[in-house]
């Protein structure tokens, strides 16, 4: 049994640790009229707030890996209940094929998949910057080894599955500024005005 809160209205935004998906997803929340869902946010609250399903992710993520897809989504379902009707983004999801899978038999075929593509070294700089900033358990050279390692094994099949679901792929170069990767989506909107029905 599929959403009622029209599930194609749903973009993916794929791409490594530190290669700028938060960023980006604000600046559309500012300029497009999307709203937008962090399944990371959303798992970084439940341990802070020490839920119990806080208790059982918080070393997951620690250590970089991920969480069980039927966790994830079932958080992703309840959190996308308060948007019935908007285009959404999800930061962060599909991490793997299964979250891609349960997704789609849960929810609909998303509307558009988003991926930001960076090398691994300018996903390194970023993160070790963040953990100066801000006080995230997985934001150390470690756990960024980790979670770098988890992304090249499963985005690719990721991305393949969507890809033969139909799901249209758009590949943004995000090692530039952020200045920079709002300029490619610009530069399509340009060309795509007049063609586009909401
Ligand atoms: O997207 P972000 O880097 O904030 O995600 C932080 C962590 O949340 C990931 O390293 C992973 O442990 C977990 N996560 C997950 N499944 C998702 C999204 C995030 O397991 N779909
Ligand atoms: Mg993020």
């Amino acid at each position: 049994m599929l959403l009622a809160e029209n599930p194609a209205r749903c973009i993916l935004i794929v791409g490594g640790p530190g290669s700028g998906k938060g960023r980006l997803c604000e600046r559309l929340v500012a300029h497009c009229g999307v709203s937008h869902v962090s399944c990371g946010d959303m798992l970084r609250q439940e341990v802070q707030a020490d839920t119990p399903l806080g208790r059982e992710v918080s070393g997951i993520m620690q250590r970089g890996e991920l969480v069980s897809s039927d966790l994830i989504v079932t958080l992703l379902r309840r959190r996308m209940r308060a948007f019935p009707g908007k285009r959404l983004l999800l930061d962060g999801f599909p991490r793997s094929e299964q979250n891609a899978k349960d997704f789609e038999s849960q929810c609909g075929v998303p509307e558009l998949a988003l991926h930001l593509k960076c090398t691994d070294e300018k996903m390194v700089e970023r993160i070790l910057r963040r953990g100066q900033l801000e006080n995230r358990a997985d934001d150390n050279p470690e756990t960024a080894a980790r979670r770098l390692r988890v992304y090249h094994d499963s985005s690719a099949p990721t991305l393949a599955w969507l890809e033969a679901r139909g799901v249209p792929i758009v590949e943004l170069d995000c090692n530039g500024t952020q200045e920079n990767v709002w300029s490619q989506l610009l530069a399509i909107g340009r060309l795509m005005r007049g063609a586009v029905a909401v």
